[in-house]
Formats: structure tokens, sequence, C-alpha cells
């Protein structure tokens, strides 16, 4: 009989140790620590250990093999991606139960499959008549496209080596299990493991392997640390359950920049990919200018949105007052307030301020705080921007504007969504391009208030 062994694995960092302690000594977390039996098959394991015979060389004497990337048929997926999938990479695509990863993944095998692609779907979570009606629901069907209802990895590595696809799915991380060790599927040690596993048929094989994770409650990777190290690309799709957009981020892409992001609608008929993406965050706007409500333009890698920031400031009945975000950071939100109180005199101390980013989108750059400062401003004094302009620019604790990168940029997605004024920071060249929009640039806060701010009706 094989020797059974136990050890406690931390579940969120895959630390090990041999005796049980309330804390993490590596993630500092407390009482992640999970007993785990454990017995090696040495035999399968030894088997998986491929000698490599590929040789020392000199960086000068490289050749470059062109890492061949093929399009998922979505260009906002291949955008995030870097391109689209490299071949013998690893992909993980994470997300809160029910937000629509198999949905994503189904409609992008359909769109590999009609390339005449072979893809192996194995589904891990469902059956595959379960898989059959999703399919028919989003028009997904191909001869290339085969369906696997297994939740053993050494079975699923046998089917590769019979139908030889060359994109392989698995649906999802959590559900899945090697039995080259004992603990149950989900936990760190066989999501270690079984990532492994498929790390070596993406390398070896060159198979294109894409993994599904469930995010636990408090917003991670079951095993987070674990699994983000070992694969080539990680992308979260999150959005709003009760609402239907879906933005797709990628987190680590070893192919390409990892602040674009990828837009979708979530409809009966399944995912349609959104690409006028301003739009879409726009479409619930009302014309006329409310107080507390400013249109800025963010700035998500290669290309600008335009969203809206609202803000709602009333008399507080707390001792100390309420400072709520959502979609802006926090720290970054009290800086502006900061800057409202001391240099344009807002009496803000005695006020709750909530700052709300439209459409489940988060903004973490500073092009956003003049927009924030003014929602938060015309709120406060009951006055408005008016709807046709829009708002960019960073501030300093000085109260001044500064410049934003890509500002020109921004300013033509204003331009071609019919914005008709933009307040940008004072800028040391001129812009080189020739808007059709009324440019104002400011060099102070207050500038910006006296320019861009009126009375409502
Ligand atoms: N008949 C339907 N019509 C419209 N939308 C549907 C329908 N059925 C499911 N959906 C949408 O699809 C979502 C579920 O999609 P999907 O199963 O791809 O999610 P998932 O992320 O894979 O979930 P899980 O974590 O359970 O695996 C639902 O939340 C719903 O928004
Ligand atoms: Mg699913
Ligand atoms: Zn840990």
């Amino acid at each position: 009989m094989a020797k059974v062994k136990t050890k406690w694995v931390c579940q969120n960092c895959g630390y090990e140790t041999l005796k049980y302690i309330g804390k993490c000594p590596d993630c500092g977390n407390w009482g992640t620590l999970v007993e785990e039996v454990e017995i090696k098959n040495t035999s399968s394991v030894s088997q998986s250990v491929v000698i490599d015979d590929s040789p020392v060389c000199l960086i000068n004497e490289i050749e470059i093999t062109e890492s061949i990337k093929s399009s998922t048929g979505f260009a906002e997926l291949d955008r995030v991606l870097g391109g689209g999938l490299v071949q013998g990479s690893l992909i993980l695509l994470a997300g809160d139960p029910g937000i629509g990863k198999s949905t994503l993944i189904l409609q992008t095998a359909g769109n590999v499959c009609s390339q005449d692609k072979k893809l192996l779907y194995v589904c891990a979570e469902e059956s595959g008549s379960q898989v059959k009606l999703r399919a028919q629901r989003l028009n997904v069907n191909s001869d290339k496209l085969y369906v696997y209802s297994q939740t053993n990895l050494e079975a699923v590595i046998n089917q590769i080596d019979v139908i030889k696809p060359e994109i392989l799915v698995i649906d999802s991380i959590q559900s899945v299990y090697t039995s080259n060790i004992t603990s149950s599927a989900g936990s760190v040690s066989q999501i270690r493991e079984c990532t492994n596993l498929l790390m070596d048929i993406a390398k070896n094989k060159g198979i294109t392997v894409i993994v599904i994770g469930h995010v636990t409650k408090d917003g991670n990777i079951a095993g987070p640390k674990v699994l983000e190290h070992m694969v080539d690309t990680v992308i979260y799709f999150e959005g709003d359950k009760y609402k239907s957009q879906r933005l797709l981020r990628s987190i680590k892409n070893r192919f390409g920049s990892t602040n674009e992001i990828g837009v979708f609608n979530m409809v009966e008929s399944g995912l349609e990919e959104v690409t006028n993406p301003s739009e879409l965050f726009m479409k619930e706007r009302t014309d006329s200018a409310t107080p507390g409500s400013v249109i800025i333009a963010a700035n998500e890698g290669t290309r600008a949105l335009l969203v809206e920031v609202q803000a709602l400031v009333g008399k507080t009945s707390y001792p100390s007052p309420r400072r709520v975000s959502t979609g802006v950071e926090y720290n970054r939100l009290l800086q502006i307030i900061a800057v409202l109180e001391k240099r344009i005199g807002l009496q803000l101390s005695s006020h709750d301020v909530y700052v709300n980013v439209i459409g489940g989108i988060e903004i973490d750059e500073p092009a956003a705080d003049l927009g924030i400062a003014l929602a938060i401003a015309t709120c406060f004094r009951d006055v408005v921007v008016s709807s046709d302009c829009v708002i960019i620019g960073e501030i300093s604790l000085s109260g001044e504007i500064r410049n934003v990168s890509n500002i020109e940029k921004r300013i033509y997605e204003a331009q071609k969504l019919g914005f008709k004024k933009a307040i940008v920071p004072k800028q040391n060249k001129k812009l080189s391009e020739n808007f059709d929009i009324e440019i104002v640039e400011v060099p102070r806060l207050i500038d910006a208030i006296k320019v861009c701010v009126s009375k409502s009706n």
C-alpha cells in the first residue's frame, strides 16, 4: 500500500506545512490552511517529466519563431488577448458564477471551429446535453467541436491523443482532478497539479488550452496566486449580473498589453460584441443636464471611452460624513474632496458624498479627477455642466489641472459621439488635429468651474 502522507496547504497561496498553523506565513491570511492527503503515484508522475533536449544558446543566435496568433472570431476578445489565441499557450478565464463564462467560451469555440480547427470542450460541471442546449440557444454548431463530460484529467489526456484537437477547453479547473493526488477537486493541490498537467499539454503538444476558473466570494480565483503564476494569460469576465453588459479585462498577459478591455452585451442568443462602448455607457443618459452628472473621457488600453460619472452630495446625519465610491478609487475621491474644500471653498465636511461611475466600469486613471470634482461641485451648488460637454484632466493638490496622456484620442472620441465642447488641461503644445469640437483649455480647477458650470433650470 502506498504511504499516506498528509500536509496542510494554504488554499490561497499554496504554502505547505506538515503541522496546522492558524496564519499562513507566506500570504498572511488566517484560517486558510486545510489538511490534504497526498499519495504520490510515482510511476505516472515520473512519466510526465519530459527531458528537454533544447540546447543552451547565445541570445544573438536564437532565431525568432513567430508566435502564431489566431483569431477567436470576437474582435473584443482578440484585443484583450493581445491579438488572438497564441498557439501552445494556457489562458485562464475567470469570473463570478453565472456571469457568462461558459457562454463566451462556447461561442468562441463555435467561431474557432468554423475556421476549420478542432476543439475539445471538456464540461466537467455539466452534462453533454446541457452544453448542447446552450449551444442551440447560442446557435453554435460545428462538426469540429467535440464535447466531453468528464472530470478526470487522465481520461481527458487519453482523448486528446485520440481526437488531436488544436484547442482544449476545461470548464472549470475547480471541478477536474488528477488521480496523481487524492485531495478533492477544487483544492489548491489539485488545481496546481491539474494546471501543471495542462501546461504540459499546451507546451509539449502545441495545443492552446483555455481554462475557466471561478472567483470566490472575496473576488479571488480559488487558489488565486497559484493559478495566476502558472498560466500565460489571465482574463477576467465581469459585470453587473442584473445588467446586460459585460467587461473582459486581462490581468496578466505574456503576449500583449494588460490595459485593454473588451465589451460585450448579454442577450437571449448569447454575447454580442459592443464595438462602440461609449454609446452603450451613455445610453441611459437623458438629454438635459442634471446637477452631479458629468461625462468624462477615460482611456482604456488603445481606445478612449466616454463614461458618465454621477455624484450625490447631501447634508450628513452622521458624526463624520460618509464618502462612498463605486468605480473610483476611494483615496482618490478623498483627495479630490480635500482639494474642493481647500481650493474652491466647498464646505464638504458636513456633507455625505457618493460617487458612481455608470456602467460598472472601474476608472483608475487620474484623468477622471476633473470630471469627478465637477460632478461633486455641481451637485453641491445645484448647478449643471452642459450635457454636450466632456471633461478631461488630472487635479493636483494645489488645484491645478495637469495634462493627461492621449488627449487627442479622447477628444476625438467625444467629437465622434456628437459632443460640442471639451474641457481639457492647458496644453504645452498645440493640438495637432483639427477638431470640429470647441476645446477649452483650463489651467486651474477654479477656471474649469467658471467656464463650464451654469444654472440648472
Ligand atoms: N435562456 C436564456 N436567455 C437569456 N440569457 C440566458 C438564458 N440562459 C442563461 N442566460 C444568461 O447566461 C448566464 C449564464 O451563463 P453561463 O452559464 O455561461 O455562465 P457561467 O459563468 O459559465 O456560469 P457558471 O459559473 O454557473 O458556470 C445567465 O446568468 C444569464 O444571464
Ligand atoms: Mg459555466
Ligand atoms: Zn497562504
